[in-house]
């Protein structure tokens, strides 16, 4: 991506007179997605016949519990076709409230609740609603790609804080005390992690807000893996105390719990003021969710429990089955996700190598590439995430691809001189 502001190219115009396009300041610095980047290259040898097994995928197995797309279907039948309410329809927003006050014990009111365009809609809402030029958002790193970019495009700043495999890739109170500034914002919590699958428990989300106690620092708690927990006690960031429900915002959504994500269903709650104003937004350019999504996600949330334990157990065993071979390779290492569908691996032995043909194996966007060109293996580098070094790996692939593309790269691995 260009510079934004500077030229991108000239146009011509039918009187064969060149044109000036210039982009928005604000584009300047923002990155295309790293996880879309290299689907688009694993499409591109797949379009030239080559199979190729794709670990990149952010999207869970399987279709849709029924009821949903029943709800759609009758839905359409029905003909609920009309714009809905901005905030989301009633009946959805209090469903949500009601979903909080059983699972994550928030005491949310369908007033507090914005229904959105995917949770990414409900995130941005948020940032826009809050950032102003120069504000300072801590992410810790790893970090779902996003996050900086959005923040970079509401005019603030992100404040990039390491984590390590030591700590499990968790920050530490301690590590959030020494990057707090006058400047500071927002506080960006994504529990469990995408890419490590790092869950905070109860005491860790504890010593995490008795830090922020007496600041206006926010907190954005983004759970929208919440659902995909195999082990351990999933805890909402605004749950540990009153101080932590009256400063969070708290993000999810259909996609990654119900499959949905090519519906764009996600939702946002939290102080009434913040909520009001993504909702101004909101009005202002989607308009909101699309009708039959809503009514579906309605149906959704009642589906039957067994459904989302099938899912959460075929998503265990794949992890685990990718576990186990990976373990094979003592240059490999990490961390057991006890959630999500992603396995972020540690490749640093292997960087610094060569391929076959000579070129130099030098970072995560190196390896990546390699893999794709000579395991057929599609990965997604580290980089995008803030962890060089690093490949995730989505592990919401059927156990064939899975047995096949996991082998795949540790072989084509081992060709590295
Ligand atoms: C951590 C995280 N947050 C938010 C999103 C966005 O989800 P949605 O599809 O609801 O926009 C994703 C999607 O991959 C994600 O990984």
């Amino acid at each position: 991506m260009s510079t934004a502001g500077s030229i991108l190219c000239s146009n011509i115009l039918g009187r064969g007179k060149a044109m000036k396009i210039r982009l928005a300041e604000r584009l300047g610095g923002v990155q295309e997605s790293a996880t879309l980047k290299m689907a688009v290259a694993t499409r591109a040898l797949a379009a030239k016949g080559i199979k190729v097994t794709s670990f990149t995928v952010g999207e869970p197995i399987g279709p849709p519990p029924a009821v949903v797309c029943e709800a759609a279907h009758a839905a359409i039948r029905e003909g609920f076709h009309r714009y809905t309410p901005v905030p989301g329809i009633p009946a959805l927003r209090e469903r949500i409230a009601q979903r909080f006050r059983e699972d994550n014990d928030l005491a949310y009111q369908a007033d507090q609740i914005a229904v959105t365009v995917g949770a990414k809609q409900a995130l941005f809402n948020f940032f826009l609603a809050t950032i102003s030029p120069g504000d300072e958002v801590i992410i810790p790193a790893p970090y779902w790609t996003s996050y900086p970019e959005m923040v970079k495009i509401a005019g603030g700043r992100p404040v990039i804080v390491e984590t390590t495999a030591e700590e499990g890739f968790k920050l530490s109170p301690n590590s959030l005390k020494r990057v707090l500034t006058s400047r500071t914002r927002v506080f960006l919590i994504n529990s469990p992690s995408n890419p490590t699958g790092a869950t905070y428990s109860r005491s860790e989300i504890e010593a995490l807000a008795k830090v922020l106690e007496s600041t206006d620092i926010l907190v954005c708690s983004d759970e929208i893996y919440e659902k995909l927990t195999f082990e351990g006690e999933f805890v909402s960031f605004g749950a540990v105390s009153k101080d932590a429900f009256e400063r969070t915002v708290t993000i999810n959504g259909f996609s990654k719990s119900h499959a949905l994500t090519g519906w764009r269903l996600g939702y946002a709650a939290g102080p009434k003021p913040i909520i009001e104003a993504m909702l101004l937004l909101q009005g202002q350019s989607t308009s909101g969710a699309n009708s039959v999504g809503q009514k579906a996600a309605l149906a959704g949330l009642d589906a039957p429990r067994s459904e989302m334990e099938t899912v959460v157990q075929t998503l265990r065993e794949r992890r685990d089955q990718l576990v186990k071979i990976l373990s094979q390779d003592h240059k490999l290492s990490f961390l057991k996700p006890p959630a999500t569908f992603y396995l972020f691996l540690n490749v640093e032995k292997y960087l610094g190598r060569k391929t076959p043909s000579g070129k130099a194996v030098a970072n995560s966007d190196d390896m990546a590439l390699y893999l794709l060109e000579e395991g057929h293996v599609g990965t997604v580098p580290g980089s995008g995430f803030g962890a060089e070094g690093y490949l995730r790996l989505s592990f919401a692939v059927s156990p064939e691809d899975l047995e096949t593309g996991a082998k795949a790269l540790l072989s084509a691995l081992k060709k590295l001189q």
